[in-house]
C-alpha cells in the first residue's frame, strides 16, 4: 500500500529571523514512516523541519509552512491509499510577514493572527479512494475532543494521544496512545516506544484500508 505521511511542526514567519511553531520532533510521524517500509508499504514523507534522519526508502518532500504542508499534501494525495495526519500543523499564522526585523518596542507587543487553512478539512467529503488518519493532540477531555474531531475532521480514524506529560506525546521517545474509529470502537495502546507503537499503528491502518477496499469490490 501507498502511505502519505506528515511528521514535525510547521513554521509560521513573523519576519525574516522569527516563527511561530510547536515543540513537536517529528519522531511519530518518522516512526510511523519506518514502520510502514518495514511492513513492506511505500511511504510518501512530507516534513516540517526537524532533527531526524528520514528512513532512507522514504519518498520526502521538505516543508515549512503549514501552506507549504497544504500544497504537498494535495500534490501528493493522488498517489496515497492511507493519508497519516500526524505533522503538528500550526492553526494560526501572523496576519502579515514583517520584511524587515521587528524592533523591540515598548513593553507590550500583539501580533495578528489568521486561521491557517485546515488540511484535514480540505480532503474530499465522499467517495474518497484513501484512508485518512488524524491525529489528536490534547491536554483535556482526551476522548470527547478526540471524537470531536473525528467528526469535524472527516477522519476515518483518529488517533489521540496526551501532550501534556512529560513521558509521552511530543518530543518524548514514547507514545501512548487511544484510536477512535469512524464505526464508534475504540482501541487503546499503552505506553510504549514510537518505534513499536507506529509499528502496531500500521498494521491497523493497513487492515482497515484492505477492509474498505474488498467491501468496494
Ligand atoms: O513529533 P513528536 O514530538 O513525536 O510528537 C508527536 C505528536 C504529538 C505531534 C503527534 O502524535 C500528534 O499528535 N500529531 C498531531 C498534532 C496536532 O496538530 O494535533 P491537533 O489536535 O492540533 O490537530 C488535529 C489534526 O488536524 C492533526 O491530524 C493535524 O495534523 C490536523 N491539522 C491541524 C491543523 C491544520 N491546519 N490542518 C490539519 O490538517
Amino acid at each position: 500500500m501507498r502511505f502519505l505521511i506528515t511528521a514535525g511542526p510547521t513554521r509560521e514567519p513573523i519576519d525574516p529571523v522569527r516563527y511561530l511553531s510547536n515543540r513537536s520532533s517529528g519522531k511519530m510521524g518518522y516512526a510511523i514512516a519506518a514502520a510502514a517500509i518495514d511492513a513492506g508499504h511505500s511511504v510518501n514523507l512530507i516534513s516540517g523541519p526537524v532533527c531526524l534522519h528520514p528512513p532512507p526508502a522514504a519518498a520526502v518532500t521538505s516543508v515549512s509552512t503549514s501552506d507549504e504542508m497544504f500544497e504537498a499534501v494535495h500534490h501528493n494525495l493522488k498517489e496515497c491509499d492511507i493519508l497519516v495526519m500526524c505533522a503538528a500543523v500550526a492553526d494560526y499564522r501572523p496576519s502579515a510577514v514583517s520584511k524587515n526585523k521587528i524592533k523591540k518596542q515598548g513593553k507590550d507587543f500583539s501580533l495578528g493572527l489568521t486561521a491557517t487553512r485546515d488540511i484535514l478539512r480540505s480532503l474530499p467529503e465522499r467517495e474518497r479512494q484513501f484512508l485518512v488518519v488524524g491525529f489528536a493532540a490534547e491536554t483535556t477531555d482526551l476522548h470527547a475532543n478526540a471524537r470531536k474531531k473525528l467528526q469535524d475532521k472527516n477522519c476515518d480514524i483518529i488517533v489521540a494521544n496526551d501532550v501534556g506529560s512529560p513521558e509521552s506525546g511530543m518530543e518524548s521517545d514514547e507514545n501512548e496512545v487511544t484510536i477512535f474509529f469512524r464505526e464508534g470502537e475504540t482501541k487503546e495502546i499503552p505506553r510504549q516506544s514510537k518505534q513499536k507503537l507506529a509499528h502496531e499503528l500500521v498494521n491497523i491502518f493497513a487492515k482497515m484500508c484492505e477492509k474498505r477496499l474488498t467491501k468496494k469490490l
